[in-house]
Order: C-alpha cells, then sequence, then structure tokens
C-alpha cells in the first residue's frame, strides 16, 4: 500500500463527508470537528483548507494507493510555542488497521520539519486511544506525561497523554 500526502482539492468534500460522519472517528477528537458530519461541513472544511496559510497550517489528504482516505494537520504553536506544532489527524473506518497512520505521521512530521524550523512536534490523543497512541509510537514519539482531567468529551472528563518527537529523532 502506497501512502501519499497531498493538498486538499475542492472535490475532496466528497470522501470527507463519506467517511468523517463516524462516531468512532469523532468521539476521538474535539468538539470542533462535527458529528454528525454533513456535506456541508464537509463542504465548509475544504474551503478553509484551501484558504489556509503554509505558514501556520500544513492541511493534507491521505492518500492510500490514490484513494483519498483520511487527513492530517500540522498547526504551527504561536508566541513562546512557536518552535513547535500540534498534529492532528483521522482516517475512513475501512482503512484502518494497515499501517496506514503510521506511515502518514512519518511523512508529515518530514514534512514539518523541512517546511518550519521548529524543533518539536507533538499530539495529545485521548488515554483511551489505544489506536492513536500506538501510531505515535510506531512514529517514534516519546510520552512525556498524562494531563489528567484534560478533557470533557461528550460529557465525560477524561485523561489525555502528549506524546512529542523532536527534529534529531525524525526519521
Ligand atoms: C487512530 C487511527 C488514525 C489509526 O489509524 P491506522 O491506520 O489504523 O493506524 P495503524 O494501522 O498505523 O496503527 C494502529 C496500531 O494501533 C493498534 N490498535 C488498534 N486498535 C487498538 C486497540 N483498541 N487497542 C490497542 N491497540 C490498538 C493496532 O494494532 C496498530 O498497532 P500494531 O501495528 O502494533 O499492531 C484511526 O483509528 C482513526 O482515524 N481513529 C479515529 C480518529 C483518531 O483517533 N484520531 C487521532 C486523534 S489523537
Amino acid at each position: 500500500m502506497e501512502v501519499t500526502l497531498r493538498p486538499w482539492r475542492p472535490e475532496d468534500a466528497e470522501f470527507a463527508a463519506q467517511y468523517a460522519d463516524d462516531r468512532e472517528i469523532a468521539r476521538w477528537l474535539r468538539d470542533i470537528f462535527p458529528h454528525p458530519y454533513a456535506r456541508q461541513d464537509a463542504e465548509n472544511f475544504v474551503r478553509a483548507c484551501l484558504a489556509a496559510d503554509e505558514e501556520h497550517e500544513l492541511l493534507r489528504v491521505v492518500e492510500l494507493d490514490g484513494q483519498p482516505a483520511g487527513s492530517i494537520a500540522l498547526t504551527r504553536g504561536t508566541d513562546v510555542y512557536r518552535m513547535g506544532g500540534e498534529l492532528g489527524y483521522w482516517l475512513g473506518r475501512p482503512f484502518w488497521g494497515r499501517g496506514a497512520m503510521t506511515e502518514t505521521v512519518k511523512q508529515m512530521c518530514r514534512l514539518g520539519f523541512a517546511c518550519w524550523d521548529i524543533v518539536r512536534i507533538f499530539a495529545q490523543p485521548f488515554a483511551d486511544n489505544l489506536a492513536s497512541r500506538r501510531v505515535l509510537e510506531k512514529a517514534g514519539f516519546s510520552l512525556e506525561g498524562v494531563l489528567r482531567q484534560s478533557v470533557c468529551k461528550w460529557g465525560r472528563l477524561q485523561d489525555s497523554c502528549i506524546y512529542a518527537l523532536l527534529r534529531e529523532e525524525s526519521v
């Protein structure tokens, strides 16, 4: 399976609407990710991606063997956090469990370190999100800490974990 990252295109609203309307995706993401996820949500998201400033956000479609399957974003920190970036990602359910997101995260980190002078990339999965935590571990990230009761998702308080990769650790 070939994993490719490419910029968003207007027609990507179709695949995004198809796969993002999934409770098993939304439950692990911030509330800004809509649920249910309507076609209009996908169109709004794609429009925002097309207008994004690459100095601050790297937004990519994850393609598997040429088929759009998911989304990954790297957002640069601001102010004293400007030397770091935060990763966020999801993959359509039919594509889970094949190593695609591990490869995607590795590629996005290489891209982020190549495009920006940042020294650190981090992600903050909810503690129970074992699949995402495993992705980060396989991509070389280190667990730096558990942020107790840091998340309130759909009425439930939960811990989150902070994982990071430094520039010199990127492969
Ligand atoms: C998290 C997500 C991106 C993973 O994508 P993926 O392509 O399936 O990930 P990979 O195949 O690269 O790796 C998944 C790893 O987690 C493991 N895993 C999956 N479910 C698991 C579970 N319930 N418990 C323990 N490990 C689990 C897999 O076995 C695999 O590890 P392995 O290679 O050692 O066997 C995908 O499940 C997803 O989009 N989830 C919803 C959105 C989300 O959680 N985004 C991240 C927010 S921080």
